[in-house]
């Protein structure tokens, strides 16, 4: 590593939030993100995103170059919404919101996030966003890959059984009628891929803090991260 990137990497710290889909990663991500003044990416969506691109425009999902140019010449920006501080992706022009959290594109996502090429044409981008005053970084691979020094990297658990049906509320919540075995199977098969593809595989990096949030709610575990990150010096600006 270079000075100057030693020198950045002192200045602006990340705070890596990595583990399974509905394990409460992104609620936690925004909270902290909130709390500290920091800057927030979402790299799934950047996937998701490069997922309903190739569909809008005819790259197949099992074309990895094709793939990979797409996710480098995505046409995306994240703006934040008027009413709250979540960042919403704009493809192409077009506000993508409820499409890119469908299971259908977190499936698709998950199959082309296999493909070592596509991952490379993404690293790059998702760096770009480690900005100051600092980042929290949600995702699979945040603190073994893309942000191996960052000051606090965090890995949550829960039961596949706990995120199934963590989705299935959430889902029902919002008028979508599912039902729950078919949903853990889903959400098993897609944990199963993340964890077992060669590239970047989903596990806690060697200095992760694991936490098991079954059965601590978003509170317990905020409060948790927020401990570790203060003993590590890690504060707003
Ligand atoms: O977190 P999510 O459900 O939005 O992610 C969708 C898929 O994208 C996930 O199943 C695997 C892939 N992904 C990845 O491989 N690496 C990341 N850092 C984030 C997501």
């Amino acid at each position: 590593m270079s000075a100057a990137a030693g020198e950045g990497a002192i200045q602006v710290p990340v705070i890596a939030i990595d583990g399974p889909g509905g394990v409460g990663k992104g609620t936690l991500s925004r909270h902290l993100a909130g709390h500290l003044g920091f800057h927030l990416l979402d790299s799934g969506a950047l996937y998701r995103l490069v997922a309903l691109g190739a569909k809008e425009q005819s790259v197949a999902l099992d074309d990895e170059q094709g793939l990979a140019d797409l996710g480098r010449q995505l046409d995306v920006e994240f703006r934040l919404g008027a009413d709250d501080e979540i960042a919403r992706p704009v493809l192409r022009g077009r506000l993508v919101g409820e499409e890119l959290r469908s299971e259908r594109c977190g499936d698709d996502a998950s199959r082309i996030a296999g493909y070592p090429r596509v991952r490379e044409a993404l690293l790059a981008r998702q760096r770009a966003f480690r900005r100051p005053p600092g980042l929290v970084a949600d995702g699979r691979d945040m603190g073994s890959v893309v942000f191996p020094d960052a000051a606090l990297k965090i890995f949550l658990t829960a039961s596949v059984e706990e995120r199934a049906q963590r989705r299935y509320k959430q889902l029902i919540g919002k008028g979508i009628g599912v039902n729950l075995a078919p949903l853990l199977g889903e959400i098993s098969a897609r944990d199963k891929r993340d964890r077992e593809r060669s590239v970047a595989p989903m596990k806690p990096a060697s200095d992760a803090v694991v936490i098991d949030t079954t059965t601590l709610g978003i509170d317990g575990v905020f409060e948790q991260v927020m401990k570790i990150a203060s003993e590590r010096g890690i504060s707003g600006p």
